[in-house]
């Protein structure tokens, strides 16, 4: 979508992965759908590196709102949990420097049962510029997935009609594409900043490789639809939370560095490991991510069962530009295994070579190769590695 917006995949938090429709505030204070909740992330989010590395959203997703709109028919949260209501919090979150994002739906009712934006297209457009509303996902449960498309070009217009900056997060192929049908690419990246493509992410590696494999099987369909302003959504990192290891978290974030995915973390960060928040911290995996080239990695290898992802990006040496390099293990056999790879097996040659640098382990020394060379890599069981390859 052309309105200035998101010319890097955005960057922030969203409660959905770690803190799902968690509603009950008796039980739990600290972690249920809340103002508390929001102000305190956006605390962290401003005060612990996150913002400065580029993590500058703040998003509420689905449980926030009344079961019922106000008597003017529009949307309000739950007042229990949102006792000030919602513009004063996006005002707090404005304060410390951040953007503030909420989510809607466009069908009858959200997915987790509050009101959907359908026959409400425009009144809830303008209620969220009122509250300052800087990014909007706008799910699609309750709809027919077949005439999905025009209700959000028409909520697209209504929220470029209010005149607020708004990031709009579509996610009509993930009501499409697992149906078998093949969504418009075309339309998407003209209508939405970015969009999620398929299923919800859950805190597993198996479900991180399955959802890798749909972004690897369908990428000459899908990658040249990501590029500034409109991005393809594999959806939220889960390091920190409870199913990925150390090795595999360094996965999930060299793949969606190169996928040039948006970044959208969903952790507790009041309590988050350190070792996992340097993950989300490296700022060489983030500068992969943000490449203002924009380009979508792709798979270009797969050996002994180790998949190895390249991404063009900056700077271009001699004419030629450097690449991003992405191995994710699938074996389960024990101890780092060691392949052997040529960079010209990965289309990736320049006459006077490359230096490979590994981003993960800054330690190891950068090491010069000519396309031919064989080079030996070790890449842990379910664990990946990213490298920069710069031309020379
Ligand atoms: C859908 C979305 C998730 C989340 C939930 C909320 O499943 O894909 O990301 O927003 O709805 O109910």
């Amino acid at each position: 979508l052309d309105n200035g917006l998101a010319r890097t995949p955005p960057m922030g938090w969203m409660h959905w992965q770690r803190f799902r429709c968690l509603i009950d505030c008796q039980a739990y204070p600290d972690e249920c759908i809340s103002e508390r909740l929001f102000r305190t992330m956006a605390e962290r989010l401003a005060t612990d590196g996150y913002l400065q590395a580029g993590y500058e959203y703040i998003m509420i997703d689905d449980c926030w709102a009344s079961k019922e709109r106000d008597s003017d028919g529009k949307l309000q949260p739950d007042p229990d949990r949102f006792p000030n209501g919602i513009k004063p919090l996006a005002d707090y979150v404005h304060s410390l420097g951040l953007k503030f994002g909420i989510y809607g739906d466009y069908g009858i009712l959200t997915c987790g049962g509050y009101p959907g934006s359908k026959y409400h297209l425009e009144v809830d457009a303008n209620t969220f510029a009122e509250w300052g509303v800087d990014y909007l996902k706008l799910d699609g449960c309750y709809t027919d997935f077949h005439n999905i498309e025009e209700g959000y070009v028409e909520m697209g217009k209504y929220l470029n009609a209010t005149g607020r900056p708004i990031t709009y997060s579509c996610s009509w192929p993930a009501y499409q594409e697992p149906e078998g049908l093949k969504s418009n690419y075309t339309k998407l990246a003209e209508t939405c900043n970015l969009w999620r493509n398929w299923d919800d992410i859950e805190d597993s590696w198996d479900n991180v490789t399955d959802i890798v494999d749909w972004f690897s099987g369908n990428q000459d369909r899908i990658a040249n639809f990501s590029g500034p302003g409109h991005w393809n959504d594999p959806d939220m990192l889960l390091i920190g939370n409870y199913g990925l290891s150390y090795e595999q978290s360094k996965a999930q974030m060299a793949v969606w560095a190169v996928m040039a995915a948006p970044l959208i973390m969903s952790v507790d960060l009041r309590t988050i490991e350190p070792q996992m928040k340097n993950i989300l911290l490296n700022a060489e995996a983030i500068r992969v991510n943000q490449d203002p080239l924009g380009i979508m990695g792709r798979l270009v290898l797969k050996k002994e069962k180790i998949d190895i992802w390249t991404k063009p990006v900056l700077p271009i040496v001699k004419g030629t530009n450097s690449y991003a390099v992405a191995l994710m293990s699938r074996r389960v056999d024990g101890y780092p295994r060691r392949i052997n790879v040529t960079l010209s097996e990965l289309n990736i040659t320049h006459p006077g070579g490359f230096i490979l640098k590994d981003i993960f382990s800054p330690q190891n020394e950068p090491v010069a190769h000519k396309d031919k060379d064989v080079i030996f890599i070790r890449v842990p069981p379910t664990g990946g590695l990213l490298l920069l390859a710069t031309p020379r």
